[in-house]
Order: structure tokens, then sequence, then C-alpha cells
């Protein structure tokens, strides 16, 4: 997958399949999955890291973890959410740390939050060559300005100001686009206006593709749910039965087994006792 097979995606009809990655196993299945991009979101902060929200993570917390994913999917395109303490500051720094993505972590695009301000910084990620994925409508690192995590574009100024930044974000060069948490028909009317693909997570069925956090999927994020996820698995459930068999089995001594056991020869565990 590259940035022009993503966008012919769009051309064909065909449908764009996005998930998150913080790590070597979940990613290595993404792939095996055939999941058409692998973002490794800073949704990292609540779903992996326990923060209350994306705004503490740091790059190189995202970076770290971007490696790890890197190295479970060696063949996927993988795209490097740049955090909040990440594209603060300089024009020099951001395109340093969108840098960093594709240098240490071996990413293939950056996605930045938001259009207006952030504006100036994405065409400078971009101008240095490296691809940005843009993020319009709820944008969870500047939640706190829009109200909180509510849907986004309600009534049709709001709709406007979100679309008027959807086509700066492509006039600026962006390749995709994540439009989230929006009325299913704005997201309609953006995809319609824009030649690069949009990926909605929360945005209805009418953009070029779908994204969804990894975790949230499974099941294994249990703080809260928002509306438009749907869990394909309650790997929870699963996960907590295992420990407390593991717990029993170990305090009744059915674990380890002997087909779990080392031995040595009797004569040699004679002479060493
Ligand atoms: O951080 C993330 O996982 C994201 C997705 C919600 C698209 O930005």
């Amino acid at each position: 997958m590259n940035v022009s097979e993503l966008q012919n995606k769009k051309k064909q009809g065909k449908k764009i399949a996005l998930l998150t990655a913080y790590d070597y196993p979940s990613a290595n299945l993404l792939e095996k999955a055939g999941i058409d991009i692998i973002l490794i979101g800073d949704s990292l902060g609540m779903s992996v890291l326990g923060y209350e929200s994306t705004v503490p993570v740091t790059m190189d917390e995202m970076i770290h973890h971007a490696k790890a994913a890197r190295r479970g999917a060696k063949n996927s395109f993988l795209v490097g959410d740049i955090p909040l303490k990440g594209s603060e500051g300089a024009v020099s720094g951001v395109v340093k740390n969108a840098a960093r993505f594709i240098s240490e972590a071996g990413c293939d695009a950056v996605k930045i939050e938001g259009a207006g301000e952030a504006l100036g910084k994405i065409k400078a990620v971009i101008e240095s060559g490296i691809h940005v994925m843009g993020h319009v409508g709820l944008t969870p690192q500047t939640a706190d300005k829009l109200g909180g995590f509510k849907v986004q574009g309600k009534d049709a100024l709001a709709a406007q100001k979100i679309l008027d930044d959807a086509r700066a974000l492509e006039k600026a060069g962006v390749f995709s686009m994540i439009l989230e948490c929006m009325p299913g028909e704005l997201a309609e009317i953006i995809t319609e206006n824009l030649k690069i693909p949009t990926i909605g997570i929360g945005a209805g069925i009418y953009c070029d593709g779908q994204a969804l956090v990894t975790n949230d999927l499974l099941g294994l994020f249990d703080k809260f749910t928002p509306k438009f996820v749907k869990k394909y698995a309650n790997i929870s459930e699963g996960m907590l039965a295992a420990f407390k068999a593991y717990k029993t089995e170990v305090e009744n001594l059915k674990f380890p087994a002997k087909e779990h056991s080392f031995t040595m020869k009797p004569e040699e565990a004679r002479r060493i006792r």
C-alpha cells in the first residue's frame, strides 16, 4: 500500500480500512488481516498508557510504540500520529518530529490534527517531503476548545467551517483526511467535495474509508464506549478469565504440569542434593 494506491481506491469506489496499533502483536495481526492503513494513534494515551486524554502523550512515547508496530507490520502503510506535545511550538520543531516518525520508526506518513493555525505547520511538513494525513471534526487533542467529546458540525454554520477546513487541508497537500464524529450528511458533502480519500470515525457510511481504535473494537478499553464504536470481540472477558484460571491453578498446584517442567538425570539430582 502506498499513497497513490490509497487515492486510487477512492477513484475505484473501494473502501479503505484503518485501525490503530501500538505494539508488535497487534500490528502483526492487522497486517495479516490486510488492513489498508495502520495508525499509531495518540489514542495510545488512553488505550494503553492509562492517561485521562491524549494530551499528555509525548513524542518519545509515540516513537517507542511506532517502532514496535513497525517490527510487527514490516510491509504495511504506517501512519504516525503527531501528539499535541509534538505539534506545539515552532514550525521547525514540528517538521523535526514528523521526520522522527519516518527515520526512527519507519512510518510512511504522519497525521496532524486540525486546520487553521495548524495549516502552516502541515504545509511545512509536506514541503519537507513527508506525507501528511489531515484530521477534522472532533479533534481530541483540542476537545476542550470544542465543548468536549461531542459531535461537531451539527448546524450549517459549524458544518461550513469544517468543510472550509477540509478544503484548506486538501489545498495544503494532505493525502487523505480523518473525519471524526460529525453528522453523516456533512461527511458525505466533504467526501464529495474532496479528491483525496476521507476516512471516517463516527462520520457515517459515505466516507471513502472507516477507522476505529483497535482496543475499542476488541472490547479492551472499558472506561467508556463512544456510540460510533462497534465491538467485534470482548477480549477483556477472555483475558480476565485466563488470568483468574492461572491464579487458581498456581494456588492449587495444577500449574505447571509435567509437560511444562524440565528434569535432570536422577544421579545429577542426587549429587546436587
Ligand atoms: O489517535 C487516534 O487513534 C486517532 C483515531 C481516532 C483516528 O486519531
